[in-house]
């Protein structure tokens, strides 16, 4: 099974979880995108909720799906969030932003009730840091400092481009992907690199999601944070 398919059976078990009059953080990336895909199919049959985007893509693929879109600024809190990840450790730790979105896609997590994750098995890792770097958004004008000070906590950062220019994100910041190795204490590498000044956001997630649905053979798996039946996988 392509690894597609299986963000495809996660998406589509994770937007069964959204109930009628909700409001529901939309998350970026390919599995994000098939799951708005599928929600728009639900509102297209009566369901009715409205959409916090995460990036200017998400925005307009919902937008033009017909889903009904609030800005953050506009609502107290979002009931529920389905976002994919890059990375994710059994104590639920991920790394985030291979897309770029990072910083909204925090701020989004930090104000849901309930945070969906949905990957296909590639995403499982025993430890984070050993395929994916750890994207950091800097100001552009201040990039070299924080690339510095982010080297004096272990990491080694390099500046996105794309077509040999420095890729933007939607804050109109900059990215340095942190090649980290191994992690042992994700939280406390978050709050090392977040204390960093020019540092806007850190794509490293902790403690930010509730549920992991993992999709497979058999369609799709879901498991709440804490509630044990980790072995269920195969973490790389
Ligand atoms: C976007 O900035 C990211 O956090 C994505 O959620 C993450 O990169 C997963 O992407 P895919 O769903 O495309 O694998």
């Amino acid at each position: 099974m392509s690894r597609d398919e299986e963000k495809m059976r996660a998406a589509k078990r994770a937007v069964g979880f959204i109930e009628d009059g909700q409001i529901v953080g939309l998350g970026t990336g390919s599995t994000a995108s098939h799951a708005i895909t599928m929600i728009a199919r639900r509102v297209q049959g009566g369901l009715w909720v409205r959409g916090v985007p995460t990036s200017n893509v998400t925005e307009r693929l919902a937008r033009d799906a017909g889903i009904e879109l609030l800005s953050l600024n506009e609502v107290d809190h979002i009931d529920v969030t389905l976002d994919g990840a890059d990375e994710i450790d059994p104590d639920f730790n991920m790394i985030k932003g291979g897309g770029g979105a990072l910083a909204r896609e925090k701020l989004v997590a930090v104000a849901s009730k309930k945070r969906i994750i949905m990957v296909d098995s590639s995403k499982l890792m025993r430890k984070l840091g050993s395929h994916f770097p750890v994207p950091v958004e800097v100001l552009p004008f201040g990039s070299k400092v924080a690339a510095r000070a982010l080297e004096s906590v272990g990491c080694s950062p390099k500046l996105r481009e794309v077509n040999g220019s420095p890729f933007v994100t939607d804050n109109m910041n900059w990215i340095l992907d942190c090649a980290t190795g191994l992690m042992d204490d994700p939280a406390g590498l978050e709050m090392a690199i977040k204390q960093i000044n020019g540092v806007v956001e850190c794509g490293l997630f902790s403690k930010l999601a509730d549920v992991l649905v993992v999709g497979g053979q058999d369609g799709a798996t879901v498991i709440e944070a804490g509630s044990g039946n980790l072995d269920l996988f195969d973490w790389r």
